[in-house]
C-alpha cells in the first residue's frame, strides 16, 4: 500500500423524489487499499457506486481519480480509464457460453490497448481469464450457457468481465450475497490475489464477517450518509454503527 489517494470521493449526493439516496459522502482511497463500504439495506451504498462509476447523474459532489475530475465524465469512460464495478444484479449474456460473455470487454478499448494488438486467440483469453477467477480448466463449466450457471460462478464471471479490461480500480457491488459460506471461502483467497497483485479494490458488502477479512479500512453508511469510517475493529465497536446497522440497543 501507498498513500497515494487514487480516488477521492468529495460531498457526493442523489436524491430520488423525496428519497436522499446518497447525502454528502466522502472519503479517500488509497493505492492497493481493499476498503468496504457497509450499510443496512437501502443505505445507499449501490447509489454510490452508481454516482463514482458514472451509472446515475449526480445531483452534486467531485469525483477524482488518479488526479482528474471524472465528476461529469459517462460510464464507458470511466471504465476506460480502469475504474471498472460489478453489478449486484447481473445480466449476463444468458445464452451465450459463459466464455464467449468475456468476448465483448475483450474488445473494448482499454482492453485492446493494454494487450498492444498481440492479443492472438480471444477464447484463450477468456478462459485463461475464467481461470483466474477459479472456473476449473478443463472443465465445461466455462462452455456451459451462463444463464444455467449458478450464482457463485455468475459472481466470479463479473469479476471475470472486469478483469478483462485489466483495471486499476474494482468495485464490487455484493460479490458475496447470496452465495453459500464455502462459496464466499472460496472467494476471499480470489480477493487477496488480486490486491496482492496490486489492484485496488472497494467492496460494498453487507456479510461482515467475510468483508472484515479482507478490508483494510470500511467506510459505514446509513440512510445515505457517512456514519463512521476506520479499520473493521474500530467500525463494529462504534456505538452509532452498532445501534444502525447491527441493530443493537446499547
Ligand atoms: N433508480 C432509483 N429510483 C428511485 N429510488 C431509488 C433508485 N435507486 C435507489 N433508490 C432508493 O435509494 C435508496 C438507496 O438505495 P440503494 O443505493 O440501492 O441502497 P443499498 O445498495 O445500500 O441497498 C433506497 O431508498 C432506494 O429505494
Ligand atoms: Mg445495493
Amino acid at each position: 500500500m501507498t498513500d497515494q489517494a487514487i480516488l477521492q470521493v468529495r460531498n457526493v449526493s442523489k436524491a430520488f423524489g423525496g428519497v436522499k439516496a446518497v447525502q454528502e459522502v466522502s472519503f479517500d482511497l488509497y493505492e492497493g487499499e481493499v476498503l468496504g463500504i457497509i450499510g443496512p439495506n437501502g443505505s445507499g451504498k449501490t447509489t454510490l457506486v452508481n454516482l463514482i462509476t458514472g451509472f446515475v447523474r449526480k445531483d452534486a459532489g467531485k469525483v477524482y481519480y488518479l488526479g482528474q475530475d471524472i465528476s461529469r465524465w459517462p460510464a464507458h469512460r470511466i471504465a476506460d480509464a480502469g475504474l471498472v464495478r460489478t453489478f449486484q444484479v447481473m445480466r449476463p449474456y444468458a445464452t451465450l457460453p459463459a466464455f464467449k460473455n468475456l468476448i465483448p470487454p475483450l474488445y473494448a478499448p482499454r482492453a485492446r490497448r493494454s494487450a498492444r494488438g498481440k492479443f492472438g486467440d480471444r477464447t484463450a483469453v477468456a478462459i485463461d481469464l475464467l481461470e483466474e477467477v477459479g472456473f476449473e480448466r478443463d472443465a465445461y463449466v466455462p462452455y456451459k450457457l451462463a444463464g444455467s450457471l449458478p450464482l457463485g460462478y455468475l459472481k466470479r464471471l463479473e469479476l471475470a468481465r472486469c478483469l478483462a479490461l485489466r483495471p486499476t480500480l474494482i468495485i464490487c457491488d455484493e460479490v458475496f450475497s447470496g452465495l453459500s459460506m464455502s462459496e464466499i471461502a472460496s472467494m476471499v483467497p480470489l480477493i487477496e490475489r488480486l490486491q496482492l497483485s496490486g489492484m485496488t479494490l472497494i467492496m460494498v458488502e453487507h456479510r461482515l464477517r467475510e468483508l472484515f477479512r479482507v478490508a483494510n479500512r470500511v467506510v459505514v453508511l446509513n440512510f445515505g450518509q457517512k456514519i463512521a469510517e476506520g479499520t473493521p475493529q474500530e467500525v463494529v465497536q462504534n456505538p452509532e454503527v452498532r445501534r444502525a446497522y447491527l441493530g443493537e440497543e446499547d
